[in-house]
């Protein structure tokens, strides 16, 4: 066994990179896989989330693990993991060109949310061309989307010109996504039947379908 490796990255900060890492991790963990995450943020938003997740119950399961790591460590600890997961997951920092370099040239997949601004899409050029040039593929993740209208067409049309890769599986502006993080827990757990969930489940799915 070897992990689907996959970073999740945007130069810009806010985008949901965080959300994202923990609300998939947690999807799929639910659907019995091994997940391994790997917090590269200074800030340790995931990690303090992965924290208040282990006072719960199933402190001990070692099916769902957390490492901090950083620089060159990021290949040292995803070697480690790699032959114990199925899927392991790098968050990042953002505006850390040269650390978020090395953490997508060591997965097969960057996800690249991006939020419904101006500013949100041309940060995400940046992180694009990083993933680019480390000729690993990128694939955009529309989060925070409201389900029509003006701004989605628009997003939509200047992520389309610009030719890239816009995952099916769109993420609406939820309070659920923050509200189960509370908890440390992901929507698949704390709202399971909600929209949140359904949601994060068909981006769990497309990514997974990549892992081939
Ligand atoms: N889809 C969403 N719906 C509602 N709030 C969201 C969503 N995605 C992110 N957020 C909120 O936006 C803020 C930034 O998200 P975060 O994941 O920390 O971004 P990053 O890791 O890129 O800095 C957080 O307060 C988070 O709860
Ligand atoms: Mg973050």
């Amino acid at each position: 066994m070897s992990a689907f490796v996959l970073t999740v990255a945007q130069q810009k900060g806010g985008a949901g990179k965080t959300t994202v890492v923990a609300q998939l991790a947690a999807a799929l963990h639910a659907e019995g896989r091994k997940v391994a995450l790997i917090d590269t943020d200074p800030q340790r938003s995931l990690t303090h989330w992965y924290d208040l997740r282990r006072e719960g119950p199933g402190a001990d399961d070692d099916t769902f693990l957390l490492r901090e790591a950083s620089g060159w460590r990021v290949g040292v600890e995803l070697d480690r993991l790699k032959r114990s997961y199925d899927v392991i997951i790098v968050d990042t920092a953002p505006h850390a060109e040269n650390e978020a370099k090395a953490a997508i040239r060591a997965g097969q997949l960057v996800l690249v949310p991006v939020q419904p601004s101006p500013v949100d899409i041309w940060a995400t050029r940046s992180t694009v061309e990083l993933a680019a040039q480390e000729k690993i593929p990128a694939l955009i993740v529309l989060n925070r989307m409201p389900a029509r209208g003006r701004l989605a067409d628009a997003m939509r049309a200047q992520l389309d010109k610009d030719k890239l890769a816009i995952a099916e599986a769109v993420l609406g502006n939820r309070v659920s996504f923050a509200a189960s993080m509370i908890e440390g827990k992901g929507v698949v757990e704390s709202e399971s039947r909600g929209r949140a969930a359904e949601e994060i489940r068909a981006l769990a799915a497309e990514v997974m379908s990549r892992a081939r």
